[in-house]
């Protein structure tokens, strides 16, 4: 729901934008930031981010990283890692990004040591040999959940480095499903697993 123009006696909280206040807004965010700064609302997000952060490999512009940033965003994860290519194809993170921090590292290996220095486990997902099923298995509360691309999925270096490889059942005749699809269901997993729940309301 987008709202319009202020109505009432003018607030004076230095969250909500001036410009917004004036013009309404029409952003695609939670009712409890109608109005809010963009600053303000990474702010807010940084007090409750999760311990769970997301990677992707980025050697062909994949065009599902933009799903899987703003799947990032809807669970507050720590950060979204892009390995490879430095430029990310943006459509369908529908902005999200601005709310999200998103880290770039040039190649595995940097992403590797980067997540040593952090003491955070490496999970890979992917359908590849020696995974085990996700439905079954407990993901690290510190952990980054590593995704692959269409086509080659997880390069053997990330595959290699990972603590963990868990796959999704698959019970068609697909080879695998869309990359974004399984960053959602895995991020979900972990969600379920972790997150608290107590204080959702809908
Ligand atoms: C389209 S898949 C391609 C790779 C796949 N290993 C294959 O054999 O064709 C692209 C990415 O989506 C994710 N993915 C797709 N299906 C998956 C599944 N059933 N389990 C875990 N990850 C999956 C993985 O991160 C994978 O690297």
């Amino acid at each position: 729901m987008t709202v319009g123009p202020w109505r009432g006696p003018w607030p004076d909280d230095p969250r909500l934008d001036p410009q917004l206040l004036r013009e309404g807004d029409t952003r695609n965010v939670a009712d409890r930031y109608r109005y809010w700064t963009v600053e303000a609302i990474v702010a807010d997000l940084d007090t409750r981010r999760h311990d769970l952060h997301v990677a992707i490999e980025n050697w062909q512009h994949d065009f599902n990283i933009g799903s899987i940033v703003r799947t990032a965003n809807a669970f507050n994860v720590a950060g979204v890692h892009i390995i490879g290519k430095r430029r990310w194809n943006r459509r369908g993170a529908m902005v999200t990004d601005r709310y999200v921090h998103v880290h770039h590292h040039s190649d595995a290996a940097a992403f590797i040591a980067w997540a040593d220095r952090e003491r955070i486990a490496v999970v890979g997902v992917d359908n590849l040999p020696g995974a085990v099923p996700l439905e079954t298995t407990g993901l690290p509360r510190s952990c980054v959940l590593v995704f692959g691309q269409e086509g080659p999925g997880l390069t053997e270096e990330v595959a290699r480095a990972c603590d963990l490889m868990v796959a999704i059942a698959q019970f068609g005749s697909t080879r695998s499903i869309n990359a974004g699809a399984a960053a959602a269901i895995a991020m979900h997993a972990w969600i379920r697993e972790h997150a608290d729940l107590s204080s959702m309301e809908y």
